[in-house]
């Protein structure tokens, strides 16, 4: 079991590691004794986002995809129960990893066997807030309540075969449409913007971050709730594509250089960022992210995900319109002989 005494220092890249066999849980030994501590802290965690007024921003199947999975707010849940809430609903199976952050070719091939990995790894204490690594809480609170549910399961489906017949170029591409549907995805529903990602479900900061973002796209008056969101936010990132470009490629930059290694540290540099490029942080670029559509362009144009923190999220006008965007890039190269 993995103890939190030391934490290792995050320096902007986690190192990915390769699924070892003889350092696995076995199929037999999925379980973990938790200790009281890390009970202690999912709870923390858990009722930190289970709260009405960050609920009401989170999308609808998540919250129906929760209440299936019957999770204690109190204690970690076995992987056998896991199991129990999720394979008969859409036969994806969960298996345990010793693994604290897979390696992608690693992680696409038990994809394809529906088989989605979770650590046996958990934020300590001070990393409440915001961890750059996904842990338990993670994988288990911001993914698994949708693994209940069929379009989920086919949102999924569509990523392992693509990426396992993917040249290296198309691979990286394919994880950034991963990383920013199913991690950092935003939906329309209701005419307003709703989180769908686990990494903005299961982040405190980012998930707050996010949410006053909305109420300040209103404040502002860049976006009108009574009005047409989407089509809203279409024109204002139209309007505002070469300098999106500019500040993502920036922000590339600063990631190189290794400046975006806390959230802390990411946040400061971005606002300095936006100072050097002369883009004034008003209407569109006024908040602490950007939102923009789902543009394939833009996504892919981001060679290197940034973990320690995401200036930029993506929105979906619906699950529908995910699909045959995620379809158009996948599909040709998941046909392909
Ligand atoms: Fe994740």
């Amino acid at each position: 079991m993995t103890t939190n005494q030391n934490p290792p220092t995050y320096t902007g890249d986690i190192a990915e590691q390769h699924i070892d066999p003889a350092r696995e849980y076995s199929a037999e030994n999925q379980e973990i004794n938790f200790s009281a501590e890390q009970h202690a802290i999912w709870a923390d965690l858990y009722t930190g986002v289970h709260q009405p007024y960050l609920l009401e921003h989170i999308c609808q199947e998540f919250k129906d995809g929760l209440a299936l999975m019957e999770l204690d707010p109190q204690q970690m849940p076995t992987v056998a129960h896991l199991n129990a809430r999720i394979t008969p609903r859409t036969g994806w199976r969960i298996e345990r990893t010793a693994v604290r952050y897979t390696l992608a070719d690693d992680w696409y091939k038990k994809f394809a066997q529906r088989i989605f990995l979770i650590t046996d790894y958990l934020r300590s204490r001070d990393q409440i807030e915001f961890t750059p690594e996904p842990d338990m809480f993670h994988d288990i609170f911001g993914h698994l309540p949708y693994l209940t549910m069929e379009f989920y399961a086919r949102i999924e489906d569509k990523f392992a075969p693509a990426y396992l017949k993917a040249t290296p170029d198309e691979k990286e591409v394919i994880k950034r449409l991963a990383w920013y549907s199913t991690e950092f995805g935003l939906v329309v529903q209701d005419h307003r913007f709703k989180i769908f990602g686990a990494g903005i479900i299961s982040g405190r900061a980012e998930l707050a971050n996010t949410v006053m973002e909305f109420y300040r796209l209103s404040r502002d008056m860049v976006i009108d709730y009574s009005g047409n969101v989407f089509e809203q936010l279409n024109e204002q990132f139209l309007a505002h594509r070469d300098d999106v470009h500019r500040i993502i490629d920036g922000v590339n930059g600063l990631h190189q250089r290794g400046q975006m290694s806390s959230q802390d540290q990411g946040w400061n540099v971005v606002h300095s960022l936006y100072e050097t490029l002369g883009i004034a942080r008003e209407g569109y670029f006024g908040g602490e992210v950007i939102l923009a559509p789902f543009d394939l362009e833009t996504i892919a144009r981001i060679p290197k995900t940034v973990y320690a923190f995401n200036p930029m999220f993506f929105v979906c006008e619906s699950f529908e319109q995910m699909d045959a965007l995620l379809d158009s890039y996948l599909k040709p190269i998941t046909l392909r002989n």
